[in-house]
């Protein structure tokens, strides 16, 4: 076997289990370089994989690492997100399933194409660490009884690889990959249950809602036939999740949220939903509707916001988050509002383009190895229905310079499709289980 074999097999549609299982390993001994990777990923997403294929390369990505086993009083479980813009979900569902009694060894990762990363917003707390490492995330299950972390160096290594190489080889975009990048980190930490956030719309990797189905679908026979619990919800991505989009700006959204300084309800609705999910799925609670009462009942009486605070400090960062994350987290030389291009009604948002202009900011990276700016994005986003003119801006942009802004500014004007009231879409879509 060779890897110049095995990419020439999957361009012609005739790739076998073993061929994709050499590959992964390849990847993640090194035998395969990176300019392969790239072309056996923009092969799998050109041509796709078979059923059996795609699960003989999640389960060879799982296997090229450790897998974790956990000996713990509780359940452990996870969820995980196909990625989205403004979508900062994990922060609060980590510490508000913690509060319910279950463990949280929640592995994430950095942006991705369009989509943030929940590695990179937390990097915007200072001293805030992701690279824990085996013995110290066990210890956080212990004494926090929730983290997030990247995947070690020794968890789905062929991912880790893979997933860096695709940001920046226009290869996210297939169902084979995604459910190969997302399934093999989640079944490789030892998890119980996992609840997966399938976005559809504009600002979704794959933006229709067959696309979504076929991926909620894979990732959810994958993961049940690997005897992992799983669930997955469709939820609308045609919209940023909620009203700052930006690493930092992100987090002091879910403070805000979780310190009921400013609710945003949005992503209290997807916290509760996911989490009454994974909830009932590790048997916690009765149902998905319970187990939704129960997140709610601790983003309400301040017991997830404590907890979070309790994860940031033992991750490195400030131990007075919770109070001061106001003066803790970086703020951009450069803030503006986004004019409204005419007085009106936010018709539609090309979600995907927010994302984009948040990545020329420079909240994303262009090349591998780019470093991530926290500072920039945009806040007070416009919502499809709201009404936008002269003293009501589409956004503030936050940039590092004005040029940035300026561009950035352009960028959301273009996005942004005035006109009629558009209907309105439920946040949760369906439920493929
Ligand atoms: N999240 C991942 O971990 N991988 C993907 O490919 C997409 C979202």
């Amino acid at each position: 076997m060779d890897a110049r074999t095995v990419i020439a097999a999957v361009r012609d549609g005739r790739v076998g289990p073993d061929g994709l299982a050499w590959f992964a390993r390849g990847l993640a001994d090194g035998t395969v370089t990176d300019a392969q990777a790239g072309a056996f990923a923009m092969a799998v997403l050109l041509k796709g994989l078979s059923d059996e294929g795609r699960v003989a390369l999640t389960m060879a990505m799982r296997d090229s690492g450790d897998r974790l086993r956990w000996d713990l009083p509780g359940p452990v479980v996870d969820k995980h997100s196909t990625g989205g813009v403004g979508d900062s979900i994990s922060l609060l569902l980590a510490p508000a399933l913690a509060c319910c009694g279950v463990y949280v060894p929640m592995v994430s990762g950095r942006g991705l194409g369009h989509t943030g990363g929940t590695l990179d917003k937390l990097e915007s707390i200072p001293g805030f660490t992701v690279d824990t490492g085996e013995p110290r995330l066990r210890a956080l299950m212990r004494d926090v009884g929730c983290a997030i972390v990247s995947a070690s160096a020794r968890i789905a290594p062929a991912d880790k690889r893979l997933y860096a190489i695709r940001d920046v080889t226009g290869t996210v975009e297939s169902v084979d990959l995604i459910t190969a990048s997302i399934l093999s980190k989640k079944l490789a930490a030892g998890l119980g249950a996992l609840v997966l956030d399938v976005k559809v719309g504009s600002g979704a990797f794959l933006p229709s809602v067959e696309q979504a189905r076929a991926l909620a679908r894979a990732l959810v026979d994958t993961a049940n036939g690997a005897g992992c619990r799983t669930a997955a919800l469709i939820t609308d991505m045609d919209r940023p999740l909620a009203r700052t989009a930006g690493n930092g700006l992100e987090v002091g959204e879910v403070m805000d949220t979780l310190t009921r300084r400013a609710v945003t309800p949005r992503l209290v609705e997807l916290t509760c939903a996911l989490g009454g999910e994974v909830l009932a799925l590790c048997g916690k609670s009765a149902d998905a509707g319970q187990g939704a009462q129960a997140i709610r009942a601790t983003l309400d009486d301040g017991r997830a916001a404590e907890r979070f605070g309790r994860m940031v400090a033992a991750q490195g960062g400030p131990a007075d988050f919770l109070d001061r994350y106001r003066d803790h987290l970086p703020g951009a030389p450069v803030v503006r509002p986004v004019p409204a291009p005419a007085s009106g009604v936010v018709a539609a948002i090309d979600t995907r383009a927010v994302g984009e202009a948040v990545v020329h900011l420079g909240g994303g990276r262009l090349k591998g190895g780019d470093p991530v700016d926290p500072r920039v994005g945009f806040s007070a986003l416009a919502a499809p229905g709201d009404a936008v003119g002269a003293d009501a801006p589409l956004a503030m942009v936050h940039a590092a310079d004005q040029a940035g802004a300026d561009r950035a500014i352009a960028a959301l004007q273009a996005a942004c499709r005035l006109g009629d009231a558009p209907v309105s879409t439920p946040l949760v879509q369906e439920r493929v289980a």
